[in-house]
């Protein structure tokens, strides 16, 4: 068990889950007018989980946070911060307090963060403040969102793309060594309308001159070509900018692990990194877009099968509504 001291970090556990309800691309076909053939060479995607009533982001957030917890070898009361990134919580006041309390991590303050497929990037970023400044030393990142609540199933440009799960790491305090190299984030509010999961509210007279918003969340809408451009011009940008924080060139990185939200984006982005694709993780084809648990399930799943090991270098990037992305340079594990 790593030393839980000084104000460098390390990534020291992951976990993940996703319900077990499996939609195939020919059950879509039994939805919208679309075909498996379509779907997989524009997309990659043949599966996607979906969460049942009895499922919630907080139940899946708690597996995945176990099974983190459980690899870094430390205790649920040992955790001082829980952030849960998610643009779908259970409760709009937030659900990161009842992970709190469904996994026993009795001393965590525990928030949530919202920067919809970047969320987990942004969530790493923040964690790591809380190190550094040496205010906490044992931080539980989860990125957990059941968008099949908010899809709209009627809609064939988008609901082809989307799945629930939910995946989490364990940021540890060190004093040998910060394994954080680099990281940027940005923000691009100007083309906010070009994915939204948005309220609206129509005015309701409370009393005479008084009127509220009454209304409720509308389903995802996006703009699918605007969002394939942005992400193809910005995550090569901001990967490079990350590892040029790092002292690093893309030729170091031993995996390169993108949002999954279309193969033939992780494609092109590590062509422009002259990447190989051997270093590409990609777990599309089972989960589809899975928002902020996208990266953490990637990760958790190569660390599990022995492909990432303790000392790689892991860059990841995120990307998606708000505008919002991101990248972060890291070393897995202690060592
Ligand atoms: O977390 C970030 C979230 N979002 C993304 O990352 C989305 C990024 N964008 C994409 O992944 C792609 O734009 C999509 C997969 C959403 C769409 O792929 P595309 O290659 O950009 O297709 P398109 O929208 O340009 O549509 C091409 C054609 C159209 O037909 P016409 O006008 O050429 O006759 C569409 O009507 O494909 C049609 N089409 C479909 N056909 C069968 C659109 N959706 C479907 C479908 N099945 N599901």
């Amino acid at each position: 068990m790593l030393k839980r001291s000084g104000t460098g970090i390390a990534i020291t556990g992951s976990g993940s889950a996703a319900p077990a309800g499996i939609l195939t691309n020919d059950d879509l076909a039994k939805i919208v007018d679309t075909s498996d053939e379509w779907i997989k060479s524009r997309t990659g995607i043949k599966n996607r989980h979906l969460a049942t009533a009895s499922e919630s982001v907080c139940q899946i957030s708690t597996v995945a946070a176990q099974k983190a917890i459980s690899m870094a070898q430390i205790d649920a009361a040992d955790i001082d911060l829980i952030i849960l990134a998610t643009s779908t919580p259970d409760d709009l006041f937030g659900s990161a307090s009842k992970i709190q309390n469904m996994l026993g991590a009795s001393k965590a303050v525990a928030f949530d963060l919202t920067a919809a497929c970047s969320g987990f990037v942004f969530a790493l970023v923040t964690a790591a403040q809380f190190i550094r400044t040496g205010a906490y030393q044992n931080i539980l990142v989860i990125g957990g969102d059941i968008l099949s609540r908010w899809v709209d199933w009627s809609d064939r440009s988008s609901n082809i793309l989307f799945g629930d799960g939910a995946g989490a790491i364990v940021c540890q305090a060190t004093d040998s060594g910060d394994r954080l190299l680099g990281f940027e984030i940005y923000s691009d509010g100007t083309k906010n309308d070009c994915l939204t999961l948005a309220y609206q509210g129509g005015d309701r007279e409370l009393i005479d001159g008084i009127s509220i918003a009454k209304g409720a969340y509308q389903p995802i809408w996006m703009n699918g070509r605007e969002i394939y451009r942005f992400a193809i011009a910005k995550v090569p940008e901001v990967i490079e900018k990350a590892l040029f924080r790092a002292g690093l060139t893309a030729d170091a990185i031993d995996w390169l692990i993108l949002h999954q939200a279309n193969q033939r984006i992780m494609d092109a982005v590590a062509e422009r990194l002259n990447i190989e694709s051997e270093k590409v993780i990609s777990n599309i084809a089972e989960y589809g877009n899975t928002s902020a648990a996208s990266i953490p399930i990637a990760l958790d799943e190569a660390v599990r099968a022995g492909k990432i090991r303790s000392g790689d270098l892991i860059a990841i990037s995120g990307f998606g509504a708000g505008l919002t992305w991101g990248a972060a340079i890291f070393q897995w594990g202690d060592r």
